[in-house]
């Protein structure tokens, strides 16, 4: 990679004070950023990949057709991609600009994970020789302070990740790019739709296990971090579609009654058999939702991009009242 920003992160620090809270409340849960780390993020991509989970391959082929007109839009300057991971999504983005006009594009990508930078850095360079390249390996959800400003940008958020944040996040953070877009740049962020439960639940109950074996994984992370001892066995996977909410619940269930010792805090976790630990949420969107989520933050929806059945959608978003200069 042409140029690598790193920043320290406080994983290990934060990942005490976050068990700490969200083990010892009444209703127990881990917060879903600590399923990625390096094996997480491995088993992810297989996720993206397996036939049940619809939404990889249903923004790809969105992305496919999207893709030159995204690019017309944008003449040049900064593609800056929160939450990188691998680069097939941006390689489709870039397909979309007629050939030669790789000149004065400059692709930033931002993700925690520096080997994930470096991977999809290499095979873009491969791609496209002349494109210029900035990663930054940072938390985006706290750093976008390190992300250069200057240039026009054109933020891409791939995947429905936004659909991870519960209500006041996801708000808070549209909020916090609104404030560092200028006049001229573009929002390209992917949302997964609202739709029959069965789907939705299919998706996130594989048959091959891929996804039990990915929410299990945020034990292994706390046993390694905090030397704990949870028995990864006696913990199941469960994916629950709360109507009433529009999301997807995911939960461990400790399938017998159980003490969990946590070593580096000192804490000894109860577990009655039945009782589920609440590790990611995935919210699914309504169009009139994503409308009002962008209005409260200053932003307009100014294109909407999505597949036949309607299943997920890319939306375009500019700051409000300063389209156009
Ligand atoms: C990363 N994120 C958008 C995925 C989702 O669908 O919410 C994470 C995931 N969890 C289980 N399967 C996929």
């Amino acid at each position: 990679m042409e140029t690598l920003n790193y920043i320290e992160t406080t994983f290990h620090e934060d990942i005490g004070a976050d068990v700490l809270k969200g083990l010892t409340a009444p209703r127990k849960s881990i917060p879903s950023k600590y399923l990625y780390d390096a094996r997480g993020s491995a088993i992810f991509e297989e996720i993206c990949r397996l036939p049940e989970y619809y939404p990889t391959r249903t923004e790809l082929s969105i992305l496919k057709d999207a893709a030159p007109a995204v690019m017309e839009r944008f003449c040049g300057g900064d593609i800056v991609e929160l939450g990188a991971g691998s680069s097939l999504k941006i390689r489709t983005l870039l397909g979309g600009l007629p050939a030669g006009r790789l000149q004065g594009i400059r692709y930033i990508p931002v993700d925690v994970s520096i080997a994930a930078l470096e991977a999809s850095a290499c095979e873009l360079v491969d791609l496209y020789p002349g494109l210029e390249l900035l990663g930054i390996a940072a938390d985006f959800t706290r750093h976008m302070d390190m992300i250069p400003a200057g240039r026009k940008r054109l933020f891409v958020f791939f995947g429905s990740t936004i659909g991870n944040f519960d209500e006041d996040e996801g708000a808070g953070f549209l909020k916090g790019i609104a404030c560092s877009m200028n006049t001229g740049d573009l929002l390209l962020i992917g949302f997964d739709m609202l739709k029959p439960r069965a789907v939705v639940e299919q998706a996130y109950n594989d048959s091959a296990g891929v996804t039990a074996e990915f929410n299990r994984n945020i034990l292994r992370v706390v046993n390694r971090e905090l030397g704990a001892d949870f028995d990864l066995g006696l913990f199941s996977h469960r994916a629950l579609f709360n109507e009433e909410r529009g999301r997807v619940e995911m939960y461990l269930r400790a399938e017998a009654e159980t003490v969990v010792n946590i070593g580096a805090l000192g804490l000894e976790v109860g577990f009655e058999k039945g009782e589920g630990i609440l590790t990611e949420i995935c919210r699914k969107f309504t169009r009139e939702g994503i409308e009002r989520t962008a209005l409260d933050a200053g932003l307009a929806v100014t294109a909407w991009f999505s597949d036949p059945k309607g299943w997920f959608s890319l939306v375009i978003m500019e700051r409000r009242g300063r389209q156009g200069g």
